[in-house]
């Protein structure tokens, strides 16, 4: 039940949570847009970013989110964390039904939310 609750603290920190991009113009995931790899979100008071990332000389691509102001990376959650992606060409995109997905260059399913609700207009912000 914790990890149930962690997990809905966390999507909606995604959902809801005013994230603002850096190191390019996207500064929402909108629909069917994909959010490359490359690029993350910063929340509005810098406390948190979220994207795509890698541990220590690991090639492996992780998406998450970190705490941005401690000097080292302290990661608090993983979407992927047993299904790293091995390249640097890893997306993520909402799907029609409102789902966030990751994935691979390939274009199969790394990780996704699986909302059963259809979200009327999924945005990320
Ligand atoms: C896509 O790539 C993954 C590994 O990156 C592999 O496991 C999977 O079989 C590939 N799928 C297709 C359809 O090629
Ligand atoms: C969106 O992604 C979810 C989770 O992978 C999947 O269950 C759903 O079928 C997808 N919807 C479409 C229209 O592909």
């Amino acid at each position: 039940m914790a990890i149930f609750f962690t997990l809905m603290l966390i999507i909606a920190v995604i959902f809801f949570f005013p994230f603002q991009a850096v190191f390019s113009a996207v500064d929402t995931i909108e629909p069917f847009k994909s959010f490359g790899d490359g690029t993350t979100l910063i929340s509005n008071g810098g406390i948190f970013e979220f994207g795509f990332f890698s541990r220590g000389n690991s090639k492996n691509r992780y998406v998450g989110i970190w705490y941005k102001k401690i000097g080292s990376q302290t990661v608090v959650w993983v979407a992927n964390r047993c299904n790293p992606i091995a390249d640097n060409f890893g997306s993520l995109t909402i799907n029609s039904t409102g789902n966030l997905v990751l994935l691979s260059q390939n274009k199969s399913v790394v990780w996704s939310t699986s909302s059963s609700k259809q979200i009327k207009k999924p945005i990320v912000l």
